[in-house]
């Protein structure tokens, strides 16, 4: 046992040994290299993948049919950046600030990670800003009705630059990653739920399908492809089983106030600048007292006025996209881009999703914890 163990030390960790990859050993396969790796596997899995170009085959031990083929996505920095990113705000919620300022000081844990991250931010905004800038340049014609992000910042940038905004590149570098950071995780997590819900509600799944139909006027083996904003606004269905998985699964789950002066809470606490006043999105969309004894079923209809229209909820009831002057400014987008890639998907696919336990990840954003599994099956042969 103890030389079969040397021996495989050795050779794993020999000088000369210049691929990451893990050995395939006879009979246990791969599976000592991924348990020596189990406390950094995405840190082991991405060096595996850019390795061997983002698709690597794992074998598992000979008596366990535990081979797997990751399909994986190229390494993107910006990409774990941003994972990172969000799994250090939990902490800064969670300890107390001079905790996380003496971390970063230190520059250890994840405050470490954040200041790569924000390394691997600059590498790849910078770049991106000065590309479209000089873009912008040499487009001597624009025409003054075209559009253009960069240019609607830049003049905002020109108007406010008296206030405390900083040079015009890292005022863009702020914005943009603002909007990134506001809405990648955010429309991924409510997708993600969305389709988890669907698995559970066949009956609203089915209507979803026959909506798109109707509306968009497709017949049952038609292909969908891309459709627009003014389609969007059709899937009324579709948008009110959106906002109840958003109820239900908040992609923001908690959120954090400080008071600027001495205040009373509607419920009699008292409360005093720098107390930190958590708020809970979660638990709101899931109280009786708010939407009733049926609180926790997915019921879409519940969103539905008797004229066949979304019913407005109050942002203070309905907080997922937060309340008051920092309420989300993506909400539109979010609901457009959510609905024509679910309607896309439903269409064309029905979607299994396999046995095991969906439960949310222990994060600011609420995350389906080890991500969701399923199968598609083709419904319309895809041109
Ligand atoms: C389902 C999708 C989304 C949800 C649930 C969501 C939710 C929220 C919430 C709760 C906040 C307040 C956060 C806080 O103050 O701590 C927020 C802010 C914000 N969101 Fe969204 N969001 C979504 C999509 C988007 C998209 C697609 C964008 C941009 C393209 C976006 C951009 C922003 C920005 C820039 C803010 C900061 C606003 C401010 O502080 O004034 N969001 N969002």
């Amino acid at each position: 046992m103890c030389f079969t163990y040397s021996t495989w030390w050795y050779l794993n960790n020999r000088w000369w040994k210049l691929s990451s990859l893990p050995t395939n050993w006879p009979i246990v396969g791969m599976l000592p290299e991924l348990i020596r790796n189990l406390h950094c596997v995405h840190e082991k899995t991405t060096e595996v993948l850019i390795e061997s170009n983002g698709t690597f085959e794992f074998h598992g031990p000979v008596f366990a049919n535990f081979n797997i083929l990751s399909i994986g996505l190229p390494h993107v920095p910006c990409e774990k950046a941003f994972n990172d990113t969000v799994d250090a705000l939990l902490y800064r919620y969670i300890l107390p600030e001079c905790c996380w300022k003496l971390q970063k000081w230190l520059r250890i844990g994840r405050e470490k990670k954040l200041i790569q991250a924000w390394e691997a931010f600059d590498q790849f905004l910078y770049p991106c800003i000065s590309r479209k800038q000089e873009e912008l340049m040499h487009k001597s014609t624009i025409k003054e009705e075209e559009f253009s992000f960069l240019n609607a910042f830049i003049k905002m940038y020109d108007q406010w630059k008296d206030g405390n905004l900083g040079t015009l590149q890292t005022f863009l570098r702020d914005t943009f990653l603002s909007l990134m950071l506001g809405g990648r995780d955010t429309t991924s997590a409510a997708l993600t739920w969305f389709f988890a819900l669907m698995a559970k509600n066949p009956l609203v799944e089915k209507k979803i399908r026959e909506e798109i139909q109707q509306q968009l006027h497709l017949k049952e083996d038609e292909n969908l492809n891309f459709f627009n904003i003014q389609e969007t606004r059709k899937l009324v269905y579709l948008h009110a089983a959106f906002c109840e998985t958003l109820r239900l699964f908040p992609s923001v789950a908690i959120e954090h106030k400080l008071p600027l002066e001495f205040d009373i809470l509607p419920s009699g606490h008292r409360v005093s600048p720098n107390m930190r006043v958590m708020l809970s999105f979660y638990t709101m969309g899931r109280m009786e007292s708010l939407w009733g004894k049926d609180c926790l079923e997915f019921k879409p209809e519940r969103w539905i006025s008797k004229r066949g229209e979304i019913k407005h909820e109050p942002s203070f009831k309905f907080t997922a996209f937060n309340a008051g002057p920092r309420a989300c400014i993506g909400k539109e987008m979010a609901f457009t881009q959510m609905k024509i890639v679910a309607a896309t998907i439903i269409h064309n696919y029905h979607i299994q999703v396999e046995d095991q336990i969906i439960s949310p990840s222990s994060s600011v954003i609420i995350q389906v914890k080890h991500g969701l599994k399923v199968r598609l099956i083709k419904r319309v042969t895809l041109v």
